[in-house]
């Protein structure tokens, strides 16, 4: 008998139900988008979950990124990792700024703070590291760099909703931070994201870029963008942000599993626990090191993937291998030994709150074969 789908990831998804009360209230009041109450009821209750002072709600987890530099106003190059999706890169690019890749740490995957300073240039204005998989990157360090040269650190936190560090959401790290709410993320709102800021005055700021630079009725301030979020989605970020703690303790306990049965299994490296650190287990990635493994990671993907059990090679490959980047003078495999390496060894196995008992054995049965 053929076996069914396990898929990498799976949305969490509101009770239908209450969703539909909520549509119900939004179809009475006509208030779809534009600031409406469960926008503003959102913002309120992302503030106190993720303990954040300031949030600004998007459409996507990209155009914060995009906004962010805007209202820092950041020129010339910014450094980020190849290890990253797209987005990251390209919200440089689309600010006109250069990109500078520096490679990552094997412990973390995100950027490695003691190769920053060597690609700091007169042009270098900020700094973009990604806390890749939810796993928190030494913010300390990058920020004595950025104090030292004067440069703005704006963190891609797609991946880190609810992470903490002894008790303090990572989001409260260096000048903003960004949220992805997508479909495939621990949490999500359809489509959707969110900034982080410190204080009100830049609230009101990326809350004038993200409706188009308009500051009141008459007057545009800025060249913004579209980014508002709707009142369907708000509703439905509402409902789900009542689950999402259920949501991340049974992926807990799907890391567990495959921690347990994969411990001994020569060539199969992957994180523990990190101390001190609220983990939202949004991803489990391995990494195959296929001399001691007897297999390539490509071998063991598709060999899942004929088995019907789909990994992700999340993220390969690097962003500086692809034809935009690939010309810029830091893209170079030389200069990214880590990042290479890593992007020819990871399988991020499927990970979300619905996995049952059985699909996790399935996984674990073909990695261990
Ligand atoms: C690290 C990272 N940054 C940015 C994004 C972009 O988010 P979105 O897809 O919500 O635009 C993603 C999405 O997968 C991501 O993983």
């Amino acid at each position: 008998m053929k076996k069914s789908l396990i898929t990498v990831t799976s949305p969490l998804l509101p009770d239908l139900s209450e969703f539909n009360e909520m549509l119900k209230e939004i179809w009475a009041s006509k208030w779809i988008t534009n600031n409406g109450q469960f926008h503003k009821q959102l913002e309120k209750a992302l503030c106190e979950y993720l303990k954040v002072p300031y949030i600004s709600l998007f459409t996507n987890g990209t155009l914060p990124l995009l906004t962010a530099l805007q209202a820092l106003r950041i020129t010339g190059e910014v450094i980020t990792t190849p290890y990253s999706f797209v987005a990251t890169t390209h919200s440089i690019w689309w600010n006109g700024c250069k990109p500078v890749f520096v490679d990552i740490e094997e412990e973390t995957c995100g950027i490695d703070p003691d190769k920053i300073e060597a690609a700091i240039t007169p042009k270098t204005t900020a700094i973009m590291p990604v806390h890749c998989y939810g796993k928190p990157v030494k913010m300390k360090q990058i920020q004595d760099i950025a104090d030292k040269y004067g440069l703005k650190v704006i963190y891609d936190a797609a991946h880190a909703f609810g992470v903490e560090v002894d008790g303090e959401s990572v989001l409260n790290a260096g000048d903003m931070s960004t949220l992805s709410f997508h479909a495939t993320k621990v949490y999500n709102t359809l489509e959707g994201g969110a900034l982080v800021m410190h204080d009100e005055e830049t609230k009101k700021r990326i809350d004038y870029l993200k409706n188009f630079g308009f500051a009141g009725e008459t007057e545009v301030v800025a060249p913004g963008i579209n980014s508002k979020v709707d009142e369907v989605r708000s509703a439905y970020g509402l409902l789900n942000l009542r689950q999402v703690d259920d949501a991340i303790a049974k992926r807990q306990k799907v890391a567990q599993r495959y921690r347990e049965a994969l411990r001994d299994i020569s060539g199969v490296r992957f994180f523990e626990d990190m101390t001190g650190v609220r983990h939202n287990y949004s991803y489990f990635p391995i990494f195959i090191n296929a001399e001691k493994y007897g297999k390539t990671r490509d071998e063991l993907y598709f060999e899942m993937k004929s088995a019907e059990v789909l990994g992700r090679r999340y993220f390969y490959p690097l962003i500086s291998t692809f034809s935009t980047y690939r010309g810029l003078p830091s893209a170079t495999p030389d200069n990214l030994p880590v990042a290479t390496k890593i992007a020819n060894e990871v399988i991020c196995l499927p990970m979300h709150h619905a996995l049952s008992d059985d699909d996790i054995q399935r996984v674990i049965d073909l990695i261990i074969k």
